[in-house]
């Protein structure tokens, strides 16, 4: 018989964060202690594809199955998912996109990898519209087929910008465009609102809260809204504009819908980073403010904001409600690091006064990163040792 995939990619999920947290936190000490031979632009790969090839989608894909019959396509792409993410950190962290001596040959092993990934993307997508077909459309249902939908929909950026390189385009604009199609409709799209997806299959009361309009309404916005994150200056005003009105319909969709789990008694510290989040989101929206925060070097906050508050803490949430509090030992903790190395990040940027700013900023951003990252270590020690509550499946 097919079973769900369990605890263990849970577990496996965790040590992917370590890495990639601690990958984070090697970031940043190396502007006080020198690269080490590394290139910055490499370790920022390394760090960002295994967050998002072997932390956050392979959590998702264990989460949302617990709700879904078994499928043995889905269970099969989130262990490749998860191994292949391993597999690409070492070649990205060494040589990025760049091709990797391996004896005589010259492999881009970090490109070869990062596809093999999304094939296994395609094979959960598969496998998610066999399981679900024909089964009633609840609001967690309807998420997902956004989620999965957006996720498929996002390798096409992937696919463009591999096929505007091989071509040797070299339009700023047209490889900002391919490059954000995949990134912020992985991110926005499906992370996000696979998240949600599974919040609601844990709390399916908060259904009633009135926010179904919402799903449609950001799901037919999202692909909109990829523009967003290509700097103001390279996009002709009225596409900025589309991109922009698309940008507060997701915002007012996601508040309606962090509202309505608000009510129905949904995990509320994630909550927060996802309320903040879309209020932000109004200000990308609109292009003076856009320009104003790319000026104040707010990309980097905005984009953990997301990923590390809203996605991380909300995936810890879910896996204490789906595996038992032994699946997450020092959930609190994690929590506390999170919020004190969101913050840290704005004291980086223009937003924090001149007067105040300096090496000791840096320091500190650098101090809260280890807390996070240390947190998660324990967790997954202690997840390990404990064999979670929950048999597999
Ligand atoms: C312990 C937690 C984390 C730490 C210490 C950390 C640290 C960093 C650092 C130092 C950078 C580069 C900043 C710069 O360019 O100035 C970065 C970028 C980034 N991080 Fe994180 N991060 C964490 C969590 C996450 C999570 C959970 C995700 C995704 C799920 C994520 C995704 C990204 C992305 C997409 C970028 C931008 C990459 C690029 O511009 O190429 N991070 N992070």
């Amino acid at each position: 018989m097919t079973q769900r995939p369990g605890v263990a990619v849970w577990r496996g999920a965790l040590a992917a964060f370590v890495l990639a947290g601690a990958t984070g936190l090697g970031f940043r000490l190396a502007a006080f202690w020198g690269w080490g031979g590394l290139d910055p632009e490499n370790i920022r790969h390394a760090h960002s594809h295994l967050m998002f090839f072997s932390w956050a989608t392979p959590a998702l894909m264990a989460l949302m199955q617990r709700h879904l019959p078994p499928s043995r396509p889905m269970r099969w792409a989130t262990a490749a998912s998860l191994g292949l993410g391993f597999v690409a950190y070492g070649p990205f962290l060494r040589y990025g996109y760049g091709v990797a001596e391996v004896g005589t040959l010259r492999l881009p092993l970090s490109v070869i990898a990062s596809t093999a990934n999304i094939v296994a993307w395609y094979g959960f997508a598969y496998g998610y519209a066999r399981a679900t077909r024909g089964l009633v459309r609840t609001e967690a249902l309807r998420l997902w087929d956004a989620a999965v939908g957006i996720l498929v929909v996002a390798t096409l950026g992937a696919w463009a910008l591999g096929g505007l390189q091989a071509q040797g385009v070299a339009s700023p604009l047209a490889l900002a465009a391919a490059l954000h199609l995949f990134l912020n409709l992985f991110a926005e799209g499906w992370l996000v609102l696979a998240l949600l997806g599974v919040f609601y299959a844990q709390t399916p009361s908060a259904a009633s809260g009135g926010a179904s309009w919402a799903t449609a309404w950001v799901a037919w916005a999202l692909p909109f809204t990829f523009l967003l994150g290509v700097p103001v200056a390279l996009v002709p005003p009225w596409l900025r504009s589309v991109s922009g009105v698309a940008g507060l319909a997701v915002s007012a969709g996601l508040l309606a819908h962090t509202a309505a789990l608000w009510r129905g008694g949904s995990a509320r510290g994630p909550l927060v980073y996802l309320a903040c989040r879309s209020v932000m989101l109004v200000g990308v929206a609109l292009a003076p403010v856009a320009r104003w925060g790319e000026a104040a070097g707010l990309r980097i906050v905005f984009l953990h904001m997301l990923l590390l508050g809203w996605i991380s803490t909300g995936l810890v949430a879910a896996a204490r409600s789906a595996w038992g509090e032994a699946a997450v030992p020092g959930h609190r903790a994690f929590a506390l690091g999170v919020a004190l190395q969101v913050a840290s990040l704005f004291t980086i940027t223009g937003l924090w006064p001149d007067r105040w700013a300096g090496r000791w900023a840096w320091a500190a951003v650098a101090a809260t990163a280890a807390l996070p990252v240390g947190a998660a270590a324990w967790m997954a020690v202690r997840s390990i040792a404990a064999k979670a509550s929950e048999p597999e499946g």
